[in-house]
């Protein structure tokens, strides 16, 4: 839960960059100024840029700490593995950073950048998850969802459109592409994730690991859509003429992007613990199996 959290403070920090155009503020990489040990002052670009940089070291080593804890300790192999993929995910992570301020900060490598620094925070929860009480100790009542498309399909169709959501902002953001395929995708977005969420509270309310995340989903997506609005606003509309990044505009982008996180992350739940207690993916399966089988 440490690390989810931190890494949570992180995306925020990473976002903090972007916004205020601070990207480069440190031109070099894996030194800061040409040191690897010295402090650098902390002003201007340079707060934003060496203090994600800062945070994103101590992420780092909290899932070393992580993994090698989870190697000795975890009974479950598959957590294993779990563990040294969070590693490997952060340790691309902090490549892909670098490697973004060696190449002057190109749009696919600081999207890239964007996107993995979400696929690690869900990893992070996921494990916060796995870890937690009830997931270890209790086996959970199931039912079977009969309906076609399953809710299990429905969130993982959400969590399909919520990353090209993701790829589609970040090019944006990151001047590789235009606003309109990010604001056209918002739609469809609003649409899948509302159908999902609807479904899962409608029909398996009565299961609070259902309902919850579902919940969240929706209470979530809608704060999206609002902050989305307003950073069209402050940048898109009104922020041509700025001369520097002036604080609305950063305000609403990098809560848009901290709410995009926690979004994501929240469907993650939900697929995970539709999986678990309303198995129709697994009976599917199954079926699928015996098919197979036959043949
Ligand atoms: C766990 C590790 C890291 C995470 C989770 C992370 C996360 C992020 C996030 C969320 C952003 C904002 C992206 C956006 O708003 O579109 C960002 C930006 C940035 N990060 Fe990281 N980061 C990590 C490590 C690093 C490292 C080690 C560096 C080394 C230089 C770095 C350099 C940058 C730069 C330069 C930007 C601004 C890119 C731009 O404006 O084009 N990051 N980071
Ligand atoms: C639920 C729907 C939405 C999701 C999940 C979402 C997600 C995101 C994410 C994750 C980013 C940043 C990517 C990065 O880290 O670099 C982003 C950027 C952006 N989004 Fe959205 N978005 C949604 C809806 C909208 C809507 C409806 C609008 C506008 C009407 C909008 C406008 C923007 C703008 C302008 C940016 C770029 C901000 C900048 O240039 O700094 N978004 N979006």
């Amino acid at each position: 839960m440490l690390t989810a959290s931190i890494t949570l403070f992180l995306i925020v920090a990473g976002a903090l960059v972007t916004s205020n155009d601070a990207g480069l503020s440190v031109p070099d990489w894996p030194t800061t100024f040409g040191s690897i040990y010295k402090m650098p002052h902390m002003v201007g670009g340079v707060r934003y840029e060496h203090g994600h940089r800062m945070v994103a070291e101590f992420v780092g080593l909290l899932t070393i700490v992580l993994a090698v804890w989870t190697w000795r300790r975890e009974r479950r192999r598959w957590m294993r593995i779990l563990g040294v993929a969070a590693l490997g995910t952060v340790i691309t992570q902090g490549i892909l950073g670098g490697l973004t301020v060696i190449f002057f900060l190109p749009a696919p490598i600081s999207s890239a950048h964007a996107a993995v620094a979400q696929t690690f925070f869900c990893i992070a929860v996921c494990i916060a998850m796995f870890t937690g009480k009830s997931f270890v100790e209790e086996a959970p009542p199931v039912e079977f969802d009969q309906r076609k498309p399953s809710l299990f399909t429905l969130t993982l169709l959400s969590i399909f459109v919520l990353y090209v959501q993701l790829i589609l902002g970040a090019m944006f953001r990151h001047k590789g592409m235009s606003w309109w395929p990010h604001v056209v995708n918002a739609v469809v977005v609003a649409f899948i994730l509302s159908w999902t969420a609807l479904r899962a509270v409608t029909r398996f309310g009565h299961i609070a690991e259902v309902r919850k995340p579902a919940l969240g989903v929706i209470g979530l997506m809608i704060g999206q859509l609002f902050l989305g609005f307003m950073a069209f606003l402050t940048r898109v509309a009104w922020g041509k003429e700025a001369a520097q990044p002036e604080l609305p505009m950063v305000a609403s982008t990098v809560a848009h992007v901290a709410v995009g996180s926690l979004l994501l992350a929240t469907t993650v739940v939900l697929a995970i613990q539709v999986w678990r207690h309303v198995p129709a993916a697994v009976e599917e399966r199954v079926r699928t199996g015996e098919r197979s089988l036959a043949t």
